[in-house]
């Protein structure tokens, strides 16, 4: 076979291809021209009588056009594999509304919480779940005898720590005030969120593992005014409305003096309504100044700095936005 015929041989079968309108035609158009009988195959097998020059032109002349008949019948194969009849696409249709998660709520509470004390200079400070007794309990002037320290208050690991310390799941967030003044010297202002744990007995208000939250501010004078105006500051950014706060005096081992706080009704106000008990206030969390046994076991002089502490429940705070009644759900399933 002669260049002019490979040639024509093309030109024919393109035409054929391009003319063919079944599957049926296609397959025998490939057979014809590509098959093992066809007469490409007998023209690359006629190259062997030739000369080694003839052989080089003809034979790549009859491979390209190979690929390009090849390429045809594929795009022929291609076409009649399609009914578009069948697949018109109505494209005015309106598409499905496919359903977008958000973030958990307390994933939002934990962020607004951040963004509203960094902005008041604070930090994030940050520590270990898995807690040594001294940390949690004895750093923080929590005798030995307190029940707090009891089996069934406290998740106790039984294994060690590495100097043979006694090793806890943390009962409270206040445990990572000690880590950070340990490494830092005041004046300083942080926050510290995370997860801590209870042996407790779950129902509507109370969960074994929820989330805290805690506020240390030290320097060298930092009062109870600075508590009450920061805490202020925050609940009113919090809930986006003029929130107050009041003081209780209580007791707490880590401060001196002590005080649980609460913050007007969010509902009504401080009007007094079935959300507030009738009392115009909302029980929030515990606060006070860091007692000096604390400063003392952080590595500070005695009587040398004060400051104010507070913590509450991250979920609490949630609920209250959200109007969630249960702590149970932010841990459940759906
Ligand atoms: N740790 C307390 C609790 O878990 C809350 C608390 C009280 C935190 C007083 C403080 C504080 O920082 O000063 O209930």
């Amino acid at each position: 076979m002669k260049r002019q015929e490979i040639l024509q041989m093309k030109s024919e079968a393109i035409t054929l291809i391009e003319r063919a309108s079944s599957k049926d035609a296609i397959f025998a158009l490939r057979k014809k021209y590509l098959g093992r009988k066809s007469a490409f195959n007998q023209t690359l097998k006629g190259l062997k009588n030739l000369s080694q020059e003839e052989r080089k032109v003809l034979g790549s002349l009859a491979n390209a056009v190979k690929r390009e008949i090849d390429a045809a019948l594929l795009c022929a194969e291609a076409s009649v594999s399609v009914d578009f009849e069948k697949e018109r696409i109505d494209i005015t249709i309106q598409g499905k509304k496919i359903a977008c998660g958000h973030l958990h709520p307390l994933t939002i509470v934990e962020r607004d919480i951040e963004s509203i004390f960094t902005a008041m200079g604070f930090e994030i400070a940050d520590g270990p779940e898995v807690e040594t007794e001294f940390y949690n309990f004895d750093a923080l002037n929590i005798p030995e005898d307190h029940a707090s320290r009891d089996m069934q208050d406290t998740f106790w690991l039984t294994q060690k720590g590495k100097k043979g310390e006694n090793l806890l799941l943390r009962t409270h967030t206040y445990s990572v005030q000690v880590r950070y003044m340990e490494k830092h010297t005041p004046p300083f202002r942080i926050i510290i969120p995370g997860r801590i744990f209870r042996h407790e007995a779950t129902d509507a208000f109370h969960e074994h593992t929820f989330n805290q939250f805690e506020a240390l501010m030290v320097g060298d004078a930092v009062t109870v005014g600075n508590f009450k105006y920061i805490a202020e500051q925050f609940f009113s950014q919090f809930f986006k409305k003029d929130v107050s706060v009041r003081l209780r005096p209580s007791y707490f081992p880590f401060t001196e003096p002590s005080f649980e706080f609460d913050i007007s009704c969010t509902v009504c106000g401080g009007k007094k309504c079935r959300a507030c008990g009738q009392t115009g206030w909302l029980e929030v969390g515990g606060a006070g100044m860091v007692h000096q046994n604390v400063f003392v076991s952080s590595g500070y002089p005695r009587d040398r700095y004060q400051g104010f502490a507070w913590g509450f429940g991250i979920e609490r705070l949630a609920m209250m936005k959200y109007k969630i009644d249960d702590i149970r759900l932010f841990h459940s399933g759906d």
